[in-house]
């Protein structure tokens, strides 16, 4: 919901006075969020809990913000239905958002199949702190993997629209990293993440 949209009225914002800047001084790093996005079993959340505890190990203060969990509690309201899906990785960019500006290393692990949503959080933030990670895994793989068993129900009808079988993912157009699961390993993929991370000045070199 934009600022036009907003139905409270009678509300100010209320600057603090701890700075982006002073949090990275205390903390030793830039908050960001990596936004990985992908089909279901792409390794969008193996991938981010190893990030995690890589980053974790070096004293980088990093969090997790996971589809499957998040739906337990926030977003426990909301289904699969486009709409559903829409106001699901709206407010997790808004949360997003929040964990950046306080100063974490913030991994997002969400389906968020649509171009549209991503761009609107992309928007929502301030440039640089959002991170377009595509974990590119083709469907055959996903479906082969079959973590969660979901595949088998979906292509049984057992369960509608869903990613990739009865409803669309829509790849990125301008993701700053592209992983390949399905040919790399997992610690390729961390390693290539750390670097981008290095490379553009959000954590320091190990
Ligand atoms: S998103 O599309 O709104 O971004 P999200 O990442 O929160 O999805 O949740 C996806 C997870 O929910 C999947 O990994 C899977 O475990 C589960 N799930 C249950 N039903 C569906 C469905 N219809 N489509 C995709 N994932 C589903």
């Amino acid at each position: 919901m934009s600022e036009s949209q907003t139905k409270a009225t009678n509300i100010t914002w209320h600057p603090g006075e701890v700075s982006r800047d002073d949090r990275k001084r205390i903390l030793g790093h830039r908050g960001c969020t990596m936004w990985f996005t992908g089909l279901s079993g792409s390794g969008k959340s193996t991938v981010a809990v190893a990030l995690e505890k890589a980053l974790w190990d070096r004293g980088i203060c990093a969090y997790i913000l996971d589809g499957d969990n998040v739906r337990h509690g926030l977003n426990k309201d909301l289904g699969f239905s486009p709409e559903d899906r829409t106001e699901n990785i709206r407010r997790i960019g808004e949360v997003a958002n929040l964990f950046t500006d306080a100063g974490v290393i913030n991994l997002t692990a969400f389906i968020s199949p649509y171009r549209a949503d991503r761009d609107g959080v992309r928007a929502l933030m301030t440039e640089g702190d959002f991170i377009e990670v595509y974990i590119d895994c083709p469907l055959e793989v996903c479906e082969k993997r079959d973590v969660k068993g979901l595949y088998a129900k979906a292509r049984e009808g057992k369960i509608p629209e869903f990613t990739g079988i009865s409803a669309p993912y829509e790849a990125p157009d301008k993701a700053e990293i592209t992983l390949k699961t399905g040919e790399n390993t997992l610690e390729e993929s961390v390693a290539q993440l750390l670097k981008y991370l290095e490379d553009n000045d959000y954590i320091s070199k190990a």
